[in-house]
C-alpha cells in the first residue's frame, strides 16, 4: 500500500504541452489513494480541459473562473490548508518566477502563498530556457524557501531540440511525492540495505546459471523502507523493474558481487532486509571465451558461491550500527521447519518464510503467502496479500525493531 493512501496532494498545471502528463500523474496519484485537487491555469486549459482531470479524479478541477465565485475567499484557503503536499507539474519559466516572486494574480498562485505543506515543482521549459540566469536565479530563490525541484530532465523537447527542460516522468515525480511524504517517517534518520532479484553466476562471456526471481519482493520493500522515511541501499542482481525513486540503487551479478556490496553497505546500515535469491553454486573457473558447440557439451564443475547472511553473521562484531537483519526463506517443502533452521543458522531477528511451490506465492507473481518466524520463537501467517503490502508488513516489523 503506498504512503500516498488517505492523503490530500494539490496538483497545479500550468500553460505548457508538457500538460498530457499531468493527466497521468493524476491517474497514478488517485488509483495509488490519494485524493487529487486540480488547480489549472489560464494557459493550462489551452492545453487541457479540466474535464480531463474531473474525470481521472473525481473531483472538480478549478480555474481562475472559480476564484471570482462566490466562495473565492476561502477557495485558496481551504485548497492550501487542507494539502498534504503541493505538485506543480508542468511549471512554466512564467509561473516559476511568480511562485519566486510570491505574485499572486491568478488561483494557482494565490493557493501557493497560503500552502503549509511541502512544494514540488516540476518544470518544464523548451529551447535552453531553463539554463537562463533568470530561470536559474529563481529556482535557486525557491530551493532556498524549502521548496523541492523535481527535473526537468533532458532529452527531446516539443520543439525537436534536445537539452535540459523536458518535464520528469508522471511515474518519477509520483515516487518525488512519496520520497516527500515519507520524510519524518518510522524509519526517518536510519539506513537500510535491502537486496533484489536472481544472482547471475557467468559460465562463459555469454552465458549464465540464474534462477526465476524477478526482483519484485524486494523491489517493494525498498519502496515500503522509503514510504517510512528510510535511506535506502537497493543492491540489486539483473532485474527489468525499475528501481523507486530516492533509493541508491548498486548493480550486482554473482553472489560473490553481493557479498562485497552487501558487506560494504552494512558498514553504515541500521537494518538489512535479504530478499535477494542468491546463488548457493557457481561455477568453478568460468570460461574467458564463448564456449562453442563444435567442441562438444561442456563438463560444468560447480562450487558453492558464499553464503552472504552467513558472512553478515560472522562480520557482525566489526558492524556496530547494524541492528536487525531479516531474511526470507524459499521453500518447497516443510516450509516452517526449513525456515526455521535458517533463522537460527544465519541468526537473523526475523525470517520471512514463503512456499514457493504454490502458484499464486513466490516467484514472478505478485502476491504472496507468508509466515514471520521471529528469534524469540512467535510465528504470525499472513493471509495470501499483494507483495507491496507483505512489504509494508516486512519494514513495519524493521521499523519496530529499529526504534
Ligand atoms: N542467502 C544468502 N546467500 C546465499 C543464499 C541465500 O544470503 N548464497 C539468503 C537469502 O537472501 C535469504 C536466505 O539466505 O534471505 C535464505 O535463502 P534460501 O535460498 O531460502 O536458503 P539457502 O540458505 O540458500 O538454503 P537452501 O537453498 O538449501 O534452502
Amino acid at each position: 500500500m503506498s504512503n500516498l493512501r488517505g492523503k490530500t496532494i494539490l496538483l497545479g498545471v500550468t500553460g505548457s504541452i508538457a500538460a498530457y502528463k499531468a493527466a497521468e500523474l493524476a491517474s497514478s496519484l488517485t488509483q495509488q489513494g490519494a485524493a487529487v485537487q486540480v488547480i489549472l491555469t489560464a494557459g493550462a486549459e489551452k492545453f487541457i480541459t479540466p474535464l480531463t482531470f474531473q474525470s481521472i479524479t473525481g473531483r472538480k478541477a478549478y480555474t481562475d473562473a472559480d476564484l471570482w465565485s462566490a466562495d473565492a475567499h476561502i477557495l485558496h484557503v481551504g485548497l492550501a490548508h487542507g494539502a498534504d503536499l503541493m505538485v506543480i507539474a508542468p511549471c512554466t519559466a512564467n509561473s516559476l518566477t511568480k511562485l519566486a516572486q510570491g505574485q499572486a494574480d491568478n488561483l494557482l498562485t494565490i493557493t501557493a502563498l497560503a500552502l503549509q505543506a511541502p512544494l514540488l515543482i516540476a518544470p518544464a521549459m523548451d529551447a535552453g530556457m531553463y539554463q537562463h540566469p533568470a530561470v536559474q536565479k529563481n529556482v535557486s530563490v525557491l530551493v532556498a524557501r524549502g521548496a523541492s525541484l523535481v527535473g526537468p530532465a533532458q532529452g527531446r523537447m516539443a520543439s525537436g531540440l534536445v537539452g535540459w527542460g523536458r518535464m520528469m516522468e508522471a511515474a518519477q515525480i509520483a515516487g518525488r511525492i512519496r520520497l516527500a511524504l515519507g520524510r519524518g517517517g518510522r524509519l526517518a534518520g536510519k539506513r537500510v540495505v535491502i537486496t533484489a532479484a536472481g544472482s547471475q553466476e557467468p559460465i562463459d562471456p555469454v552465458r549464465y546459471l540464474s534462477n526465476r526471481s524477478s526482483g519484485k519482493q524486494g523491489y517493494a520493500l525498498a519502496q515500503a523502507a522509503l514510504d517510512f522515511g528510510a535511506q535506502v541501499t537497493l543492491i540489486s542482481h539483473p532485474s527489468c523493474l525499475t528501481p523507486p525513486e530516492g533509493a541508491d540503487l548498486v548493480r550486482v551479478g554473482s553472489a560473490q558481487e553481493m557479498q562485497n556490496a552487501v558487506l560494504q553497505a552494512c558498514e553504515e546500515a541500521d537494518g538489512l532486509v535479504m530478499a535477494a535469491a542468491v546463488a548457493d553454486f557457481t561455477v568453478k573457473d568460468p570460461a574467458a571465451h564463448k564456449l562453442k558447440k563444435r567442441d562438444g557439451v561442456p563438463a560444468l564443475q560447480l562450487t558453492s558461491a558464499p553464503d552472504v547472511l552467513a558472512g553478515v553473521a560472522e562480520a557482525r562484531a566489526r558492524l556496530p550500527r547494524l541492528r536487525a537483519v531479516i531474511g526470507f526463506a524459499a521453500e518447497s517443502q516443510d516450509v516452517l521447519q526449513n525456515a526455521v533452521a535458517k533463522l537460527k543458522s544465519k541468526k537473523l531477528d526475523l525470517i520471512v518464510a514463503n512456499d514457493v511451490s504454490s502458484a499464486d506465492a513466490g516467484f514472478a507473481v505478485d502476491t504472496n503467502r507468508v509466515t514471520f518466524l521471529f528469534a524469540d520463537g512467535r510465528q504470525v501467517a499472513l493471509p495470501l496479500k499483494p507483495k507491496e503490502e507483505v512489504a509494508e508488513d516486512v519494514i513495519s516489523q524493521l521499523a519496530s525493531f529499529l526504534e
